[in-house]
């Protein structure tokens, strides 16, 4: 039988020069068009998260896809989530980090009374390319005083090495281009 892993992998489609020429776009949109593709994706990173973080406090997602895969698995580890916007989305007081990209800057976001002081969370998104963006929101759990387990990704673009940025925080990836 199929494993879950190949069942993700078959939902997951490249589009060559997106958003720019040279850039190969992994897209997970078909995984969320397919619900057993989405059961098997929701089944992986639960099992990973009971297994090594079975203490986790939190699911922390990223703008904007990882709020798609953050909610679903954090109500089957029965813990709340958090969102970590873009810039200016969020009402009430807020945290930010900024951070460099390839061309210009970012700025990431969480309300203030987001994360408590040594809460344990774990971050997710749908993908890690070079790394900025995931260490950005690591820089502001870290703000928030939280016990930062790691992170989690659908996708890993190995050849970015984002891994290294992230150190000493562990990846967890289900898929590795
Ligand atoms: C993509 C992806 C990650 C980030 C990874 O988001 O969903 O969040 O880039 O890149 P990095 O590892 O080099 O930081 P994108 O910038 O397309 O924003 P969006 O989710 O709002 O579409």
């Amino acid at each position: 039988s199929e494993s879950k892993l190949q069942l993700v992998h078959k939902h997951i489609r490249a589009f060559p020069d997106f958003p720019k020429k040279g850039i190969l776009f992994r897209d997970i949109c078909p995984i969320l068009k397919d619900p057993a593709a989405l059961t098997a994706v929701t089944d992986l990173f639960e099992e990973h998260v009971r297994k090594n973080h079975p203490q986790v406090d939190l699911i922390v997602g990223l703008d904007a896809r990882g709020f798609l895969f953050g909610p679903l698995l954090a109500q089957r580890l029965g813990v709340g989530f958090v969102l970590i916007r873009k810039i200016g989305k969020l009402p009430g007081s807020t945290v930010s980090v900024a951070y460099d990209l390839e061309y210009g800057k970012a700025e990431v976001e969480v309300q203030e009374d987001a994360v408590a002081p040594g809460q344990k969370v774990l971050l997710i998104d749908d993908l890690l390319a070079t790394g900025g963006t995931l260490y950005a929101a690591c820089e502001l759990m870290k703000k928030q005083q939280a016990d930062i387990l790691g992170c989690m990704v659908v996708i890993e673009l190995k050849e970015l090495n984002g891994v290294d940025k992230l150190k000493p925080h562990k990846l967890f990836s289900l898929l590795q281009y």
